[in-house]
């Protein structure tokens, strides 16, 4: 599969006036909008055994933030610290996401929504395995439907294949962005990349945060 082509010039905004990274925040973690479907799916996805990483998880792992976020980030999959604590990007990944997120965007993490390809931590964290992804797949397609970003931001190879459907590798997608439906997609690496790899793939990230924040545009 190829990846659709890149975007250019205009800037997928959908005018959803009030919503946005400077507007109203809240955790899900403690659900604000208790009757919502977001609410609903997180109840059902907590309970959820719909693949093998049921049997070895301490807790599903959902997804945090505003439910009305502009921003969007899918990781790949919760690890240790976020299995333990029941919130994604929590580890040292989670550290370096809110201090780009600070330094590029200048916001925190309450402002924008964070989810990941498959809620259930994989044992050893090792790579989430296809049918994981498929058996968690409808969780992301509805949060993605729900919380209706106009920027979507993949970290990594695995929320970028899935969400691009492509088979293409996140060094060869990222540094463009890709209208997905109703929003815009900006693919960058997994901070476990920029972590490992030092400061080249660090400046990439930030450029690719810049990107998506030119994308929101102003705000409300
Ligand atoms: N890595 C991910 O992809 N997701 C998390 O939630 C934590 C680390």
């Amino acid at each position: 599969m190829v990846a659709p082509a890149p975007r250019g010039g205009s800037d997928g905004r959908r005018g959803r006036p009030g919503a946005g990274p400077h507007g109203r925040a809240g955790l899900y973690h403690a659900p604000v909008a208790p009757g919502t479907r977001l609410v609903a799916i997180a109840d059902e996805a907590a309970v959820c055994t719909r693949c093998p990483l049921a049997a070895t998880r301490t807790q599903v792992v959902f997804g945090v933030g505003d439910p009305d976020a502009d921003l969007l980030f899918v990781g790949e999959a919760p690890g240790r610290d976020e299995d333990l604590q029941g919130e994604p990007f929590v580890g040292r990944s989670g550290k370096l996401l809110d201090r780009l997120l600070d330094e590029e965007l200048g916001i925190d993490r309450s402002a924008v929504y964070i989810a990941n390809v498959v809620k259930c931590r994989p044992p050893d964290n090792r790579d989430p395995r296809p049918e994981e992804i498929t058996a968690c797949r409808p969780y992301l397609t509805e949060q993605v439907s729900l919380i209706a970003p106009r920027v979507v931001v993949t970290l990594g190879n695995f929320a970028t294949k899935l969400l691009l459907d492509t088979d293409q590798g996140i060094t060869k997608l990222r540094g463009a962005s890709y209208p997905v439906g109703d929003t815009v997609l900006v693919p960058t690496f997994h901070p476990a990349a920029a972590l490992r790899g030092g400061g080249v793939v660090l400046a990439q990230m930030r450029a690719d945060f810049v990107r998506a924040k030119q994308l929101i545009g102003p705000v409300a």
